[in-house]
This record gives C-alpha cells, sequence and structure tokens, in this order.
C-alpha cells in the first residue's frame, strides 16, 4: 500500500508540476477558495489508480464531495488532497503538494505527501517510521518555544475567528519566527523532519492533515486539540509539534 501510495502522489504531482503557471481556468468554491484544473486533473488520476488498484476501497476526496465513497469496503478509505495549496499554485508561487493517506478501521496506516517542485517525497507507514526521499526522518530536538520556527495557516474563513489573531501575536512574540507557507499538508511534513519544530491551524479538513498526522507521529512528534486532548482528523483544530515544545504551543493556545 505505501509504495502505490508513493508512485500514485508522484504521478499526481507531475501532473501538477506540467500544469505549473499555465493554469487557464480558476473557479471560486467561496470568497477566496480556488479549484484549478490542475486540482481536478491530479484528482481524477489518483482516483482512476486508486480504482484499479483497490476497486473497493473507500475514497474521501477533496474536490469530489465531502465523501464518496466507492465500492463497498469502507474499513480502508483514501483521504486525498490532489493539490494542497492551491492559491500558491494559481499564483506561480511555488508550494503545493499531493497527500495521501490510507485509513483502516479509523486509524491512519499509510501518508504521503510530495512536492513535486523541491521533488521531495515524505512517506509514512504506520509501525514503520517516517521517511524523506527514502532516509528516515525525525523531528526536531529542541525544547525551548523561544528557539523554534513556528509554522501556521490562516483559515480561509479567519475574519470570523479572532482568537487566530491573539495566537499569532503570541507565538510572535514568544518564538524564533512564524510561517505561514499556504499548504498545511507540507507544513505538517516539516514539522515531521525537523525543519518546524511546531504547527497549528483552525478550520483544516481531514485530507489536509491524515498524512501529516502519521508523519508526525512515526517521526517522533506529538499532535493534540489545544487543550491537549486526543485529535482527530475529522474535527479541526490542530496543534502538532516535535513534542518537546508541545506544552509551550497549548499554553499559548489554550
Ligand atoms: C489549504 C492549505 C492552506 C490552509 C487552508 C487549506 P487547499 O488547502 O492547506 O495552507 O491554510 O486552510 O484549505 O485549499 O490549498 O487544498
Ligand atoms: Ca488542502
Ligand atoms: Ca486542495
Amino acid at each position: 500500500m505505501l509504495n502505490f501510495a508513493i508512485q500514485t502522489a508522484r504521478e499526481a504531482g507531475n501532473v501538477l508540476l506540467e500544469k505549473f503557471g499555465r493554469i487557464t481556468s480558476i473557479t471560486k468554491k467561496g470568497d477566496i477558495n480556488l479549484v484549478t484544473e490542475a486540482d481536478l486533473a491530479s484528482e481524477a488520476l489518483i482516483i482512476e489508480r486508486i480504482k484499479s488498484y483497490q476497486p473497493r476501497h473507500a475514497i474521501l476526496a477533496e474536490e469530489s464531495g465531502e465523501a464518496i465513497v466507492i465500492g463497498g469496503d469502507t474499513k480502508w478509505k483514501w483521504i486525498i488532497d490532489p493539490l494542497d495549496g492551491t492559491t500558491n499554485y494559481a499564483h506561480g508561487y511555488p508550494c503545493f503538494c499531493v497527500t495521501i493517506a490510507l485509513e483502516h478501521d479509523g486509524e491512519i496506516v499509510v501518508g504521503v505527501t510530495f512536492d513535486p517542485t523541491r521533488n521531495e517525497m515524505f512517506a509514512a507507514e504506520k509501525g514503520g517510521g517516517a521517511t524523506l526521499n527514502s532516509k528516515p526522518i525525525s523531528v526536531s530536538a529542541e525544547t525551548k518555544l523561544s528557539d523554534s520556527l513556528i509554522v501556521t495557516g490562516f483559515p480561509y474563513n479567519f475574519r470570523d475567528k479572532p482568537n487566530f489573531e491573539r495566537a499569532f501575536t503570541e507565538f510572535l512574540l514568544r518564538s524564533r519566527g512564524v510561517r505561514r507557507d499556504g499548504s498545511a499538508a507540507i507544513d505538517m511534513a516539516y514539522v515531521a523532519c525537523g525543519r518546524f519544530e511546531g504547527f497549528w491551524e483552525e478550520g483544516l479538513h481531514p485530507w489536509d492533515v491524515a498524512a501529516g498526522k502519521l508523519l508526525i507521529e512515526e517521526a517522533g512528534g506529538t499532535i493534540s486539540y489545544y487543550d491537549g486532548s486526543e485529535f482527530s482528523i475529522y474535527s479541526p483544530p490542530i496543534c502538532a509539534s516535535n513534542g518537546g515544545v508541545h506544552e509551550q504551543m497549548l499554553e499559548v493556545l489554550r
């Protein structure tokens, strides 16, 4: 399953790369939420591959609606974001990825995030560790928030979330820096490989975080809700970290 996910993410990433800078069709899903022909082409390819590989597995894919279930075996569910970072992509800003996860009986067992512009394949299998381009990765060993680089995302509906502004200011004051790169899946992959110590965001969807959750857990990190309780990919918000700065992040977010 892991090799299939890796292969499929690479193929879909190449579709994104071929179309990058050449997009002719951009549609608005909401006020500022976009969908391009690349999102659709990448998703069509991934669904096609899954259907021929495991026709009875369920699929939850962003652009095909909240939840489409193909086949009858809902024990196995592929969770797909065919292009995470669509706004970046539409503006020619090279920070986007394909992210694919496989859930079995409610547990993520495979997760891959492929960044085609940097040719970086982040992959994890439950109990098998996490890798970047086939080499093992682990979260950063940092324990001080003041020496940490933190990343977040501005939710599309951030105007309705006043608490975001307060947390953002607090993290700016308490950390070494705060980044906003526009792809939650890449943000989480970067926590897994130690580039960022922590990530928080509200208003995400299961397909944004499913692969990242496994990547971070397999790389030795910690994920929870803002109150420290157990995180589910089906209901944001999320606080993810290297573990060492998790409590300090929760102090800000509580
Ligand atoms: C978005 C990105 C972004 C996050 C948004 C997501 P999309 O996904 O992950 O970083 O801030 O909340 O919706 O729309 O580019 O797939
Ligand atoms: Ca997304
Ligand atoms: Ca997307």
